[in-house]
């Protein structure tokens, strides 16, 4: 059998709202400090989504026009769209044949959309890496976008969630890489149903005699319910595993790794992770100071602003990894 090729990133683009909510802005609101985020969490700000300028899907359209400029792809040329979101436009359909729409992508191309939330993005980024491998297709552009601020309690009641999310987006363009050794070396996913309530937004579920009915007298089930302290435990054991397991399929150690681009669910989550594999500040990249937790928008909003930051170069050892509901969690090893 002939060796699959590899895919490797050719461009990756990110898009924030314009809007800046701070801790400050949060506390008359949820009667929450900002010494209290910033010491639990690393969170200073986030962004929050405007009605009717920012959407899901446009937001991700918005990202992936950077993506694309930096591929040098023209939009009409892309042969798969691969959307993550857990806050996607409609319940149905999903929020990538919108985005296709968005880009004025006419050739009919495939749009799937991946529901793997805080995982969401390394779990589209490894469904694309299978496409292209397998030669069915050459350009593949992944999508993570999230608006969460629309679903948030805002009340005290919802203040151990709702001070953690944001709003944002990034995307990447896949394509056969031409050289030797770079690109995407492998991608690890894992899920764990037991613990598919600990972290979830119950409703519009499916499970009722009249959904529309259900959901206006059960309106705090719209809101996500987090049982935080069993998710950071479960987070900190899961996120050095699966990047080990990344590491060993390809025979490195963690010191190999030039940078980690952790999903961005917690400071102290990254913290311990970064402590556990002896890395160094320069080999860790978080920005949940400035965004909050955006779920699947958070590992290509990262790893967009890494890029442009000039913290990546040609050659490194680049890992993204990712935990989150589910439980889900994933991880990709890259040859930059
Ligand atoms: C959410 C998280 C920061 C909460 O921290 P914690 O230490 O577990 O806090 P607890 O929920 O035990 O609450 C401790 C106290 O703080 C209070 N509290 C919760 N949220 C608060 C807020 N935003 N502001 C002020 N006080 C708050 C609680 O009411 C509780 O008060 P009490 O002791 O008087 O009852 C932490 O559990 C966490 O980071 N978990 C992982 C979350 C995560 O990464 N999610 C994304 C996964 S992808």
């Amino acid at each position: 059998m002939a060796t699959l090729r590899h895919s490797y990133i050719a461009g990756v683009g990110h898009y924030v709202p314009s809007r800046v909510v701070t801790n400050a802005e949060l506390e008359p609101l949820m009667n929450t400090s900002d010494a209290w985020i910033q010491e639990r969490t690393g969170i200073q700000e986030r962004r929050w989504f405007e009605e009717g300028k920012d959407t899901t899907a446009n937001m991700g359209a918005n990202a992936a026009r950077k993506a694309l400029e930096m591929a040098s792809v023209e939009a009409n040329d892309v042969q798969m769209i691969v959307f993550a979101t857990l806050s996607p436009d409609y319940f149905f359909p999903g929020s990538g044949v919108l985005l296709q729409r968005e880009l004025g992508i006419s050739n009919n191309c495939p749009a799937l959309d991946v529901r793997n939330q805080c995982s969401g993005f390394v779990y589209a980024l490894s469904v694309a890496d299978q496409f292209i491998r397998t030669g069915m297709y050459d350009t593949v552009l992944v999508v993570g976008s999230e608006i969460h601020s629309s679903g948030l309690d805002k009340s005290p009641e919802g203040r151990g969630v709702s001070v953690i999310f944001g709003d944002g987006a990034g995307a990447v363009v896949l394509r056969p890489s031409t050289t030797e050794g770079q690109g995407i070396l492998s991608t690890h996913l894992h899920a764990q149903g037991e613990f598919a309530e600990e972290l979830i937004v119950k409703e519009p579920g499916s499970n009722r005699d009249n959904r529309a009915d259900y959901v206006v007298a059960n309106k705090q089930d719209l809101y996500p319910y987090m049982n935080g302290q069993n998710v950071f435990k479960h987070a900190v054991v899961r996120f050095p595993q699966v990047i080990k397991e990344a590491l060993e399929q390809n025979g490195y150690q963690s010191t190999d790794v030039d940078m980690l681009i952790p999903h961005q669910a917690n400071l102290r989550i990254t913290q311990y992770v970064q402590q556990k594999m002896g890395l160094t500040d320069d080999k860790v990249f978080s920005n949940i100071q400035r965004y909050g937790n955006t779920t699947a928008a958070s590992v290509p909003i990262a790893l967009s602003e890494a890029v442009q930051a000039g913290k990546i170069k040609r050659g490194d050892l680049v890992c993204l990894a990712a935990f989150g509901s589910g439980f889900t969690w994933a991880s990709a090893l890259i040859k930059w």
